[in-house]
C-alpha cells in the first residue's frame, strides 16, 4: 500500500481529543503548529474530560461534544476539515473484561462512521491504534513487534481496535481513504485517567490506599511519554506514507514490578508497601516495539527518554492536581474491589 502524502494539514478533527492522549496531543499541536486550527469531537465519556483542554485559545481550536456514531454530525464536521486524527476509543482493558459492548460500538462502528465520512468528503486520516493487536511475547522471547507481526489480539479491547485497523486498511485499499495507522505501546503522563496502571498506583499512594499489583508482577509493557507519542502522530500525519502502517516506541520496557517500585521509590515509601491481586484474565506477558520504520523514514525521535525524569513529573502532575482527579477516585477503586483487583 502506498500513496503520496499532500502537504500539511490545517484543519484538523481529533476524536477523544478530551481524554488522555488526545488531549496530550491537541495541547501538542497548538504548541508546535501555529497554522493549525483544531476541532475536538469528544463525547465525554468518564474517560473525557474537558478541563484537560482547558487554556487553549479560542481562536485555535472549537469543542464538539458528540459521539463519533452519529453520522449526521460527522457530515456537519468532515464537511470543514482536512483531516480526521481518531483518537476516541473505550481504551481500558479490564473495563472491556467486564462489559465488551461500549467497546465494539465506539471502536468498531465508530471507526466505520468516521472512515465513511472521510470517503465522502475526502479527508486525510490517521488512525490511532495499539501494539496490542499483535497479542503478546514472551519474556524470554528477543523478538519486538514489527509493522509485519501478524495479528493476534488477546483482549475484547484490544480485538476491537484490530477490527478498526482492519477497517481502515480496507477502506484505503477498496474506496482509496487517505488514511495511515500508528500502533503505539503504552503511554504515561499527565492527564491519564486513575482506572489505569500508572495513575492508579500514584492516587493510590497518595490516598493512603496501598497500591496494587496483578498475577506475579512480572509482565513487561513498554513505556513511551504522552508527548513523544503526539510528535511521532504528527510526523506520520503530515509525512507519512498513504496506506502505510508505522510502529511508535521508545525502548522503554519494564516490568509492572519495577515501575510499581520505581512509583513507590518516587513517593517516599518501601519496596513491599503494595498489596497482590487477582490477575487480570488473559493477561498479555509482555509488549515491545521496534520502531526502526518510523525512525528511518521519517526521522522521529523521542525526547523523554529518561524514564525515572519522566515518572517523576508524572508523580508531581498528580500531587499538584488533586481536583482533578479525586472526584472519581472511590467509585474507580469500589469497581476494582468487586472484581477481586
Ligand atoms: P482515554 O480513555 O483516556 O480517552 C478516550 C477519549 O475518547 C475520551 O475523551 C472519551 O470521552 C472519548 N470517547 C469515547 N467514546 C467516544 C465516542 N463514542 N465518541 C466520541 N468520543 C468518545 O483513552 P487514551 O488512553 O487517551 O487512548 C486514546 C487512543 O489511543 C485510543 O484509541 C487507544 O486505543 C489508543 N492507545 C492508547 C494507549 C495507552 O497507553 N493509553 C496506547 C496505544 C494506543
Ligand atoms: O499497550 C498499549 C495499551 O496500553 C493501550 O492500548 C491501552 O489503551 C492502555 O490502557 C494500555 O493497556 P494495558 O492493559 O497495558 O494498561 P493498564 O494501565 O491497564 O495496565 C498496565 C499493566 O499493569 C498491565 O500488565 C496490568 C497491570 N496492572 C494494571 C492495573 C490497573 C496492575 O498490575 N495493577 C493495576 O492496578
Amino acid at each position: 500500500m502506498q500513496g503520496i502524502q499532500g502537504k500539511a494539514p490545517r484543519r484538523i478533527i481529533v476524536t477523544g481529543g478530551a481524554g488522555f492522549i488526545g488531549s496530550n496531543f491537541v495541547h501538542w499541536v497548538i504548541e508546535h503548529q501555529p497554522d493549525v486550527r483544531v476541532t475536538v469531537l469528544d463525547k465525554l465519556t468518564y474517560a473525557g474530560n474537558r478541563e484537560n483542554l482547558s487554556g487553549i485559545p479560542r481562536d485555535r481550536m472549537a469543542f464538539v461534544q458528540g459521539d463519533i456514531c452519529d453520522a449526521d454530525l460527522l457530515e456537519e464536521l468532515f464537511s470543514q476539515a482536512d483531516a480526521v486524527v481518531h483518537f476516541a476509543a473505550e481504551s481500558h482493558n479490564d473495563n472491556s473484561i467486564a462489559d465488551p459492548e461500549p467497546f465494539i460500538r465506539t471502536n468498531v462502528e465508530g471507526t466505520y462512521r468516521l472512515l465513511e465520512a472521510a470517503r465522502k468528503h475526502d479527508v486525510r486520516f490517521h488512525h490511532i491504534s495499539t501494539d496490542e493487536v499483535y497479542g503478546d511475547l514472551a519474556l524470554d522471547d528477543p523478538a519486538r513487534f514489527t509493522e509485519e507481526t501478524p495479528y493476534r489480539p488477546s483482549s475484547p479491547y484490544s480485538s476491537t481496535k484490530a477490527a478498526s485497523d482492519m477497517l481502515v486498511r480496507a477502506w484505503h485499499r477498496t474506496y482509496g481513504v487517505r488514511a495511515t495507522i500508528s500502533n503505539c505501546s503504552n503511554n504515561y503522563g499527565p492527564r491519564q485517567h486513575i482506572e489505569k496502571f500508572i495513575p492508579r498506583q500514584i492516587t493510590n499512594i497518595l490516598c493512603g490506599i496501598r497500591p496494587k499489583l496483578y498475577g506475579d508482577g512480572l509482565n513487561v509493557r513498554d513505556w513511551i511519554h504522552a508527548e513523544d507519542h503526539s510528535s511521532a502522530v504528527w510526523a506520520i500525519l503530515s509525512r507519512g506514507r498513504l496506506g502505510e502502517t508505522y510502529l511508535i516506541g521508545a525502548d522503554g520496557e519494564r516490568s509492572n514490578g519495577e515501575v510499581l517500585r520505581a512509583i513507590l521509590e518516587g513517593m517516599g515509601k518501601a519496596p513491599d508497601d503494595f498489596d497482590w491481586v487477582r490477575d487480570r484474565p488473559g493477561h498479555d506477558r509482555r509488549y515491545a516495539i521496534d520502531s526502526t520504520k518510523l525512525r528511518r523514514e521519517l526521522g522521529w525521535r523521542p525526547c523523554h527518554t529518561d524514564f525515572a525524569e519522566g515518572l517523576a513529573s508524572t508523580i508531581a502532575w498528580y500531587r499538584e492536581n488533586g481536583a482533578w482527579w479525586m472526584a472519581a477516585k472511590e467509585a474507580v477503586e469500589a469497581k476494582y474491589a468487586r472484581q477481586g483487583q
